[in-house]
């Protein structure tokens, strides 16, 4: 058990003594009164108080674009970075146990998450180096010699989400603090404990007040400092309800940046000159994979109507043999849910798809077993049903039969979401027909694949409520900068 009493504010680790939040991991454990989520630790429910105490803490760090950080030499900020990554890596056995117990994600992909954010990081350096040397080139224009830089923005607020808690918090955090701003992180709920083995890590690697934490109840902690309209930039990804509750609290929202990855409800489309089990084993990695709690995971399924019931039943074989187990497990496919009101939400979305007419159509779907959930194929799926708009964020596959390809392409335009959506179909006429009206509609088309984020390198954004601007490596660097230039005119005086 790690018990957290420790929060990084301006330089130093600060002891809390006040009331504390108890972490439970997904997994449950054999007690005297049956099977119990186990208590894995506790952090600090710290205050508004202390939250102020970091922003305090990051505006004297940025001190108006003219502190340390922000003016530091580029080599300089990478060679910091560089520091970080090591003594990261030194972690990365316990970060990855805790990865595993406090959101129940395998322990390959735990591992899977470090090392990619790992990877993450140095081509976050990589790419620094490269806009760096593009930004040193001079342009002459009119008797005017420029040079084009990116400059940092401020304060910028750094909230996660549970379901990548490593690797989603860095995509933001380590790109905002390269380019020199100055960092107010606050972890997800689930997922706090990830980050206690890097706080000395932080604070040993950095100068003071460059990266400071903020712990205790959003809802509680984080109005009160947007209200100062002293946060530059809000990077958020997890929720667009939370999203949108905490930049209403900015007095000037034009003078607020947002860097945002929201909901989605990724749609999978299978036509009938698919190869269905390419779309079957694609469709299960991407529904299934990590028990669906990625915002990037296919959450709907558009299968043609003449070949939905071998589809779903492809589909329904291929899941009977998925091994379920504790995330240690060699091998495990399927895991303890992290959020524990999950197995119950899932119940009800599934009540609702039966009251509507669909059925579960794969043996033992939708069982539950404590925070055990097996993934249920849900037929037919329509539009009176929750699961056809809202994102379920958990093992159930909807199943929607089509007969016209204009109704899936008319479900995306009509979709308050646009991450992504993957194409199934082995006629190249087909696909390149497709892809068109479906790149207008979401951020990425996938052919013969599933949805995701990776390589990590690539784009990564989303139409309409899913996302405001761009991360990834080089649009992160520069979501988080400004493009600025110091101009010359060629006139006598600046010749001399
Ligand atoms: O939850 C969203 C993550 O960014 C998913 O990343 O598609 O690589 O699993 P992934």
């Amino acid at each position: 058990e790690i018990h957290q009493r420790e929060y990084l504010v301006n330089g130093e680790m600060k002891q809390w003594d006040g009331p504390v939040s108890e972490v439970y991991s997904p997994i449950n454990i054999p007690t005297a009164d049956g099977l119990k989520r186990k208590l894995i630790g506790t952090y600090p429910l710290t205050t508004e108080k202390e939250a102020f105490e970091a922003l305090n803490a990051a505006l004297s760090a940025y001190d108006n674009g003219r502190g340390e950080w922000p003016t530091m030499r580029l080599d300089e900020r990478i060679n910091c970075l560089s520091v970080f990554a090591r003594k990261m890596t030194e972690q990365r056995t316990l970060i990855v146990k805790l990865i595993m117990w406090e959101i129940g994600k395998s322990f390959a992909d735990s591992i899977k998450e470090f090392d990619r954010t790992i990877e993450y990081i140095n081509a976050t350096i990589d790419a620094l180096k490269e806009i760096d040397r593009s930004s040193s080139r001079f342009e002459i224009k009119e008797g005017t010699i420029a040079q084009i830089r990116r400059s940092p923005l401020g304060v910028v607020l750094c909230m996660g989400p549970f379901n990548y808690p490593l690797n989603e918090t860095f995509t933001t955090l380590i790109p905002a603090l390269l380019m020199g701003n100055t960092i107010l992180f606050k972890p997800p709920k689930h997922g706090t404990l990830v980050h206690y083995p890097l706080l000395r890590a932080f604070m040993e690697s950095f100068p003071k007040g460059v990266v400071n934490t903020i712990y205790g109840r959003g809802a509680a902690v984080i109005p009160g400092i947007m209200a100062t309209g002293k946060i530059n930039v809000l990077a958020f990804i997890g929720s667009s309800k939370v999203a949108n509750d905490l930049r209403k609290h900015h007095p000037k929202l034009n003078r607020l940046r947002a860097v945002l990855s929201l909901d989605a409800k990724n749609a999978a489309i299978i036509t009938p000159h698919a190869d269905i089990q390419v779309a079957v084993n694609e469709c299960i990695l991407g529904a299934l994979s990590y028990n669906g709690q990625r915002c990037t995971a296919i959450k709907i399924l558009f299968v043609h109507r003449s070949i939905a019931d071998e589809f779903n039943a492809r589909l329904g074989e291929s899941i009977s043999k998925m091994k379920f187990g504790m995330p240690w497990e060699k091998g495990v496919q399927l895991t303890p849910v992290a959020e524990p009101g999950k197995p119950a939400y899932i119940r009800e979305v599934l009540d609702d798809a039966i009251a509507h007419g669909a059925a579960v159509v794969n043996e033992n779907g939708g069982a539950t077993n404590e925070s055990f959930v097996f993934p249920a194929v849900v037929y037919p799926v329509n539009d009176k049903m929750t699961l056809y708009r809202e994102e379920q964020f958990g093992p159930v596959i909807p199943v929607v039969p089509y007969d016209d390809i204009e109704e899936t392409i008319n479900y995306l335009i009509e979709s308050p979401h646009g991450q992504q959506v993957s194409i199934f179909s082995n006629n190249p006429d087909e696909v390149a027909m497709l892809i068109d009206p479906l790149v207008n509609q979401v951020s990425r088309v996938n052919i013969n694949s599933q949805c995701q984020r990776g390589p990590d390198v690539f784009p990564f954004t989303g139409r309409k409520d899913s996302a405001e601007g761009t991360l990834s490596v080089h649009d992160a660097l520069r979501s988080f900068s400004i493009r600025s230039l110091v101009a010359t005119k060629m006139n006598d005086t600046n010749k001399k």
